[in-house]
């Protein structure tokens, strides 16, 4: 359940610190599911996709950038058109809502434990027989419909097309490229991280659900004859994951801790899917999110995407929306290549030497929205009591900090050596802030705010032993540094 009451403090603070601004336009009155990153929240955001980009990199997978922007067929093809959208209904005001929303509420409210049904007129039904009025009160009328999440554009005056909504179909399309470049070697791996459109209704979840949104999605290319085997499954196999099964969700469990193997066993289809199951949960550990907040999630028979025959998530247990996906895991076996190419009319197998002929391969897909991790850390790290009694309290992981190094002269006397100091940081591509404004106190303070975990103080003794004091963010320990071996030993700690 949202505790809004969080959200009312952590959204301000973000928007204070420089982290997240918006709703934006904000000086157009704002329109919900946009927003701008500030400095801070950008340095965040841009630490983590270079944790995407080093962890995908590591496990053989090759970055692509594609357009954003593709007409009506690629849509229809991949089952956008018909098939990606939400439960909406109006009430007698013409407001409108998330039916699914309104009907999970109301079992929340009521503890009513039955599942909330995925399809219209099943939602139709159970909203009408419990009665369910809008949060304005107003009566509910016309039934659930589908609402395309697709943003519609034009191409020049005449092409229809669309926002894409995932960057997957859009990585998928030169597929052929992608056979001739990896010289038809299966499986060989792509990824994208890139902007996604998606035009929900009424988001309410700050970074957790917007309409513009940034995504990396990775797409493994595998011979469907040697989903088992994966070379990738056997080096993984011994790792333990919390595990919630859609058996355990029916039997209202919570979740176990089981390792990589037993999971594949009891539950998964294939090696290959396991293989991507463990580095999508590998990829949220790196990001500095403990295992403590995490789990893997089976999606239910209905739950599941369309172009989906297997689909785990990896969730967080969010301080305010509580258990949140975050990840997608997804065995979307030769669905898309099929679909392109028998609406394009341009064949997308590749031959296998092994098998003496052309075969459509399988594409394993590990895909999330990189918002998500942001918020999470930014949720999970932030600590209100903290704050008001004026300690550190953005308690991120050091080396994800937006800023790694505050420069502080003790006077302002002092600025000279400290600019220069602080000038030797910046140009070894450290992130570092120079302050000499305030008292000494209220700039710790200032730095450690937003989670700085370095802040390094000339004093007058700088000016004779040619070194400065480095205080660590949550020790509060206080060490001698020679200026000369700065930069080393800020590096160092950073890893
Ligand atoms: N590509 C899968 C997703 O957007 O969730």
């Amino acid at each position: 359940m949202a505790d809004d009451k969080r959200l009312k403090t952590l959204a301000p603070f973000l928007q204070v610190q420089g982290f997240v601004w918006g709703p934006e336009p904000e000086i157009y009155g704002g329109l919900a599911g946009f927003y701008t990153y500030g400095p801070n929240g950008t340095l965040l955001k841009r630490r983590i996709e270079k944790r995407i980009r080093d962890v995908f990199a590591k496990h053989e997978f090759f970055e692509v950038e594609t357009p954003t922007v593709l007409p009506k067929p690629v849509w229809e093809a991949s089952g956008h058109l018909g098939g990606f959208t939400d439960p909406l209904i109006k009430d007698a005001k013409g407001n409108v809502y998330r039916a699914d929303h309104l009907l999970e509420e109301y079992y929340e409210k009521h503890n009513i434990t039955e599942p909330v049904p995925l399809k219209a007129d099943e939602l139709s039904k159970a909203l009408k027989s419990y009665d369910i009025k809008s949060p304005a009160g107003e009566v509910l009328v016309g039934g659930v419909i589908e609402h395309n999440l697709m943003m519609r554009t034009t191409i020049g005056t005449e092409h229809e097309a669309y926002n894409r909504p995932e960057t997957a179909t859009a990585t998928y399309l030169p597929f052929l490229r992608y056979a001739e470049h990896f010289r038809k070697k299966l499986p060989f791996g792509v990824f994208q991280i890139g902007k996604a459109y998606r035009n929900e209704i009424s988001p309410r979840q700050h970074l957790v659900r917007m309409r513009e949104f940034t995504q990396a999605e990775a797409q493994l290319f595998i011979d469907p004859a040697k989903k088992d085997g994966h070379r990738g499954y056997e080096e993984k196999k011994d790792v333990t994951l919390p595990v919630l099964s859609w058996k355990a969700q029916e039997q209202g469990k919570p979740f176990s801790f089981m390792k990589l193997s037993e999971l594949r066993e009891q539950h998964l289809g294939s090696d290959v899917y396991a293989y991507g199951l463990a580095l999508a949960y590998e990829l949220f550990l790196s990001f500095g999110i403990p295992s403590s907040s995490m789990r893997v999630r089976q999606h239910g028979p209905d739950e599941k995407a369309f172009y989906a025959a297997d689909a785990w998530d990896v969730e967080v247990n969010l301080p305010t929306f509580g258990w949140t996906e975050m990840c997608g895991v997804h065995d979307r076996t030769d669905y898309d290549l099929t679909q392109h190419a028998k609406h394009s009319g341009k064949d997308q197998t590749v031959f296998v030497e092994e098998h003496g002929a052309h075969i459509t391969p399988h594409v394993l897909e590990i895909a999330f929205g990189v918002d998500r991790p942001v918020y999470a850390l930014l949720d999970l790290f932030y600590d209100e009591k903290d704050e008001a009694e004026g300690k550190t309290t953005l308690k991120l992981p050091y080396a994800l900090a937006p800023v790694h190094v505050a420069v502080l002269p003790l006077v302002k006397k002092l600025s000279e050596p400290a600019q220069n100091i602080y000038q030797t940081l910046l140009s070894t591509g450290i992130t570092v802030v120079y302050d000499e404004s305030g008292a000494i106190g209220k700039r710790y303070l200032r730095a450690s705010t937003i989670g700085t975990p370095y802040c390094v103080t000339v004093d007058y003794d700088t000016l004779e032993d040619n070194a400065v004091t480095v205080r660590d963010r949550d020790t509060e320990a206080q060490e001698r540094v020679p200026v000369a071996e700065l930069v080393a030993y800020i590096q160092n700690k950073l890893g």
